[in-house]
């Protein structure tokens, strides 16, 4: 059994929707391609997360995952530092959402928000189905069979977690209390040696009696440095400092990127099915396109009428991709009718259409591979399997599900 260092282990999805936008690029991918090179990162293209919604489209799933999967790597998802794969491939989080149906309350899915908000949307599909009402716990199974501490997700998604948190509490609190726990975390001190087990017990006993939660962090950081002890007696005395059982499945953090929110061209948030996107597959004349048709602040009707950049949709690309020289430029030649809004747009169009060649160039050699691209999730299933598996190993030996 290995050691997981759940703090840091970071594992995030993406449900394969299609070609991704530049709201992907700047609001979910630069911040993993960051994350990569400091944390040991899990990215998985969740396909049935997509069922759940679009079980009716099953027939371009397949396409989807693939576009998604060359998109990821154009952007700088690199699998050499980032483990990526396909969430079918790994069957051990179906396994794991199944045991953790077994103990998940059905009101805790019905007050979901995303559950009843997303039936209540026009978008003519029958959400009243078991599987779409277990999506939270599939995505808590995603997350929690890698024992993964830390999940990037933006503000949408902090429901989510909450509910993988509460889930593996609820888990731990069933199943983390063996026979004779408390005996055997008193054992595991003794283990520790004199000097270390002397100052558990402090910060322990600072902990629950005192609630010092500096001290809970101390005796965590004291304990995940320990070489000594198996894997077993350290989620044991994870566990007892704060005075549950077993730490079987660690209750995971949400990571909100800081990325700005990138608006649509049409200054609503940028979606596919707004039809106001930027792909990162648009040529340079798409582009272009795009970017001249954006409506700006309605009060420019003549080139010679003041504006306001704050009324303007094109302005959070300048905040984005423009100097502080041109910011400057912009905000002077608007509010005094100085230039014109296509002029405006002009260092716009040119910094989207610098940042996607790259991106595009390598987009190509994937497109032209094929196999690569299966060969590169294939191998992330494949790693990604053997830290699920021993995860199971212990949640079937945790459920009484080991049978010889
Ligand atoms: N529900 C997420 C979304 O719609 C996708 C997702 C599935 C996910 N499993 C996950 C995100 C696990 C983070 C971790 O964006
Ligand atoms: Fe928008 Fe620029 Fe036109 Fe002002 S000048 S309204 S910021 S496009």
């Amino acid at each position: 059994m290995s050691l997981v260092d759940s703090e840091r282990r970071v594992l995030s999805g993406m449900r394969p929707s299609g070609r991704l936008h530049l709201g992907h690029y700047h609001g979910v991918l630069k911040n993993w391609i960051k994350l990569q090179h400091t944390y040991e990162c899990f990215f998985c293209i969740v396909d049935w997360h997509a069922l759940t919604t679009d079980y009716t489209a099953a027939g371009q799933l397949a396409d989807n995952v693939m576009d998604m999967a060359i998109d990821w790597l154009a952007a700088g998802v690199s699998p050499s530092s980032a483990t990526l794969f396909i969430q079918s491939q790994v069957p051990e989080h179906a396994e794991l959402h199944l045991l953790l149906s077994m103990i998940c309350p059905l009101s805790w899915l019905e007050r979901v928000p995303s559950y009843k908000e997303q039936q209540e949307l026009p978008h003519g599909r029958d959400l009243s189905t078991f599987g779409f009402l277990g999506y939270p716990l599939l995505q808590a199974a995603d997350i929690l069979v890698y024992r993964a501490g830390v999940v990037p997700v933006g503000s949408d998604q902090l429901a989510h977690i909450e509910f993988a948190r509460e889930v593996a509490r609820r888990f731990n609190h069933l199943y983390g209390r063996e026979p004779g726990f408390e005996e055997k975390a008193e054992m595991a001190i003794l283990k520790l040696g004199k000097k270390t087990a002397t100052l558990y017990n402090k910060l322990r006993k600072a902990f629950q009696q005192e609630g010092d939660v500096e001290a809970l962090e101390t005796a965590r950081a004291l304990l995940k440095d320990q070489q000594t002890i198996t894997l077993g007696d350290k989620e044991r005395l994870f566990g007892y400092l704060e005075g549950g059982g077993k730490v079987l499945l660690p209750e995971p953090q949400p990571l909100l990127s800081e990325a700005p929110k990138i608006l649509g061209l049409d200054g609503s948030k940028m979606s596919k099915s707004h039809n106001n996107s930027i792909f990162l597959h648009d040529s340079a004349v798409e582009v272009e396109e795009k970017i001249k048709r954006m409506p700006t602040d309605p009060a420019r009707g003549h080139r010679t009428d003041p504006g306001d950049p704050a009324n303007c949709p094109v302005w959070p690309l300048h905040q984005l991709y423009s100097s502080e020289p041109t910011r400057t430029w912009v905000e002077q030649g608007c509010k005094s009718g100085g230039i014109g809004c296509l002029e405006c747009k002009g260092p716009v169009i040119e910094a989207v259409q610098q940042e996607l060649i790259p991106l595009q160039a390598r987009a190509a050699d994937y497109q032209e591979s094929p196999d690569l691209v299966r060969g590169i999730l294939a191998e992330g299933a494949e790693r990604a399997r053997a830290e699920a598996r021993e995860t199971l190993t212990e949640v079937r030996l945790a459920l009484g599900l080991n049978y010889r």
